[in-house]
């Protein structure tokens, strides 16, 4: 629920690893309108390459519809017409002399733009009927669901990135979630908003069981300064969330904030390179969750 987090580069990192390292098939689906994913895998000149060919969610959800946010007429889009399929350009992914075994992953994105925001409003007043307001959520969770069998494999993993707040596309991806991961830093109130969101969010508004696995993790953590407040929040955290933790920790660091805008389409490197120091880090992270995930499907079947 809470903004800056660090809810996008976590879902970064976590595409990053799992298509490289754990060579899933990974696509990021940018529920934010602020695109700040969007703008890390594409960069700003991909982004308006994708407005261009209507391969953005907003696009999609506009075609539900049947008209843009501009009141121009829409024709109806298969949700994987509207996706950016392989589009990393990390080079672990290239065939090369330095790289013999290129990665069987892929990263796709399923990108934002600040239309989304527009789109999701025109979407909420064509669904509210007689004030339920829960309605508009159930239909566009469904069209989710629908759109992504159509347009992924089986084994492909959807990463939603949720914006700040609780609008109607994050309310959606989150009903569709096998798995909920919030990241939070190391200050009160980001605990304060975790457990709302938890409590009021997840469970009273969307009824979600508790079948479905929800995890905290920190990000962003710094070691200076009030010690005995940290233990104390660390401690709340663990009551709170009853074991349910990421044992990785993102540090605050320069590779996490460098990593907000993507300067250019061709402006990636390496896995390495791109995570410096963090990159034992963000590959913990992958392993952690690829375990979580795994095990969650084997209890499942
Ligand atoms: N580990 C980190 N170290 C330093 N800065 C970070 C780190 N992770 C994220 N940031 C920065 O903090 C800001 C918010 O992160 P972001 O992932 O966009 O949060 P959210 O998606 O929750 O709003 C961004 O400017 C990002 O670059
Ligand atoms: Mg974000």
């Amino acid at each position: 629920m809470k903004g800056g987090v660090g809810k996008s580069t976590t879902t970064m990192m976590l595409a990053d690893t799992l298509s490289l390292h754990h060579e899933k098939r990974v696509l990021i689906v940018d529920c934010d309108p602020q695109a700040n994913c969007s703008q890390m895998v594409l960069s700003y000149e991909g982004l308006k390459e994708a407005k261009a060919s209507h391969k953005t969610l907003a696009s999609w959800i506009e075609s539900l519809i049947g008209r843009s946010i501009y009141g121009e007429k829409m024709q109806r889009y298969q949700a994987g017409q509207t996706i950016c399929y392989d589009v990393s350009e990390l080079t672990n992914f290239k065939p090369g002399w330095f790289n013999q075994n290129p990665s069987e992953g892929r990263l796709s994105i399923w990108p934002s733009i600040p239309d989304s925001r527009f789109a999701e409003l025109m979407f909420d007043a064509e669904h509210v009927q007689n004030g339920d307001l829960e309605h508009p959520r159930r239909v566009l969770a469904q069209e989710i669901s629908r759109g992504l069998k159509e347009a992924l494999t089986d084994e492909e993993i959807a990463i939603f990135d949720c914006p700040p707040g609780f609008s109607t596309l994050a309310q959606a991806a989150l009903l569709n979630a096998d798995f909920i991961l919030s990241p939070l830093n190391v200050d009160f109130v980001s605990l304060w908003s975790l457990k709302t969101f938890w409590n009021q969010g997840l469970s009273d508004t969307l009824k979600i069981s508790d079948r479905v696995p929800r995890y905290a993790m920190f990000t962003m953590v710094r070691n200076s300064g009030g010690r005995e407040e940290r233990m104390r929040l660390r401690q709340e955290l663990s009551a709170f969330a009853n074991g349910q933790r990421i044992r990785a920790e993102v540090s605050f660091s320069v590779q996490g904030l460098r990593m907000a805008t993507r300067i250019a389409p061709d402006s990636q490197r390496s896995f390495n390179e791109k995570y410096g120091s963090l990159r034992g880090t963000v590959r913990a992270l992958g392993d952690e969750v690829a375990e979580l995930i795994s095990s969650q499907k084997e209890s499942e079947n």
